[in-house]
């Protein structure tokens, strides 16, 4: 059966009707999903329900998994899924509480970062008037790009920036967060990497910019009061709302997302005792160009 991809009424993103995931999906579904992902970098599944197992195995699909840096966040039992949640056990986290505070790519701060996410709703924290907390914020660095100017688009083409785990971590640290302290291992599993800040899409040819709030340093090559206004400019402009989708999660939602052509905050207007626990999985990615 053809899923029915549905786009939302945004710059990004399509909602997948008719798949069940706890089911292996033939060759054809998988194919019309994975052209839907390209096409649309973020894709909806709604009302499913798939133990870590089956979700690893959809996630596998794409393509080979990563395994998380932050490790202190992984499932205990299945390492390739990364806990995302602001539940305690004692004193100790038992997922990355803050996944989403700053616009952001995953893995932008590797030398590889991801090619895609897969997060899966299992609470959902709600206000009193039963709404949704903690939605996520998806803009598409595509769209941003096509629509900057001629003469930005020139100024970009050739410039580097530097990305790093440290950076992000810093921010948290200086933001009140002392929790978010790195230790040793994780500095020197993600030593700080430079990518470009324009680059292209494998699949689709689509070019996007490539800088984030959280993760991306500093752009290289230019006077410090440049590199610093050029990339606040950059940052603003992909968050401007035209670019941006707004997703309210619901338990059972398999969000999954493209990290070339986008980048995604999390809103943080929840607290315990009100719980939010997602299982994300991440795509292995290559190198910028
Ligand atoms: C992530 C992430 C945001 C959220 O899992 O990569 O940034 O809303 N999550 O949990
Ligand atoms: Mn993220």
């Amino acid at each position: 059966m053809t899923p029915d991809i549905r786009p939302f009424d945004a710059a990004l993103g399509a909602e997948v009707l008719g798949v069940d995931l706890s089911k292996a999906l033939d060759d054809e579904t998988f194919a019309a999903i994975e052209n839907a992902w390209n096409e649309h970098s973020v894709l909806l599944f709604r009302e499913q329900s798939i133990d870590e197992a089956r979700h690893l195995a959809f996630s596998r699909r794409f393509g080979e998994l990563e395994t998380h840096v932050l490790d202190q966040y992984l499932h205990p039992e299945h390492p390739e899924i990364l806990i995302v949640s602001n539940v305690m056990d004692g004193d100790r986290h038992v997922g990355i509480y803050d996944a989403g505070r700053y616009w952001h790519t995953d893995l932008s701060y590797m030398a590889a970062p991801s090619r895609g996410s897969l997060l899966y709703a299992i609470e959902v924290p709600h206000g009193e008037d039963g709404e949704p907390l903690g939605d996520t914020l998806f803009a598409s660095t595509s769209a941003a790009y096509d629509a900057l100017s001629g003469s930005m688009k020139g100024r970009i083409a050739d410039l580097r920036a530097e990305f790093s785990l440290a950076n992000r971590h810093a921010k948290l640290v200086a933001d009140g967060d002392a929790d978010a302290e790195l230790e040793d291992r994780h500095h020197e599993k993600a030593p700080p990497v430079t990518h470009p800040i324009a680059r292209t899409h494998p699949v689709t040819g689509r070019k996007s910019i490539y800088v984030n709030e959280g993760q991306t340093a500093r752009i290289l090559g230019l006077p410090g009061d440049e590199a610093r206004d050029l990339l606040e400019a950059l940052c603003a402009h992909c968050a401007r709302p035209e670019f941006v989708y707004r997703h309210k999660w619901r338990v059972g939602d398999l969000l999954m997302w493209d990290n070339i052509p986008t980048q995604h905050l999390a809103v943080r207007d929840y607290a315990l005792p009100r719980r939010r626990y997602l299982h994300r999985t991440t795509l292995k990615g290559a190198p910028p160009r």
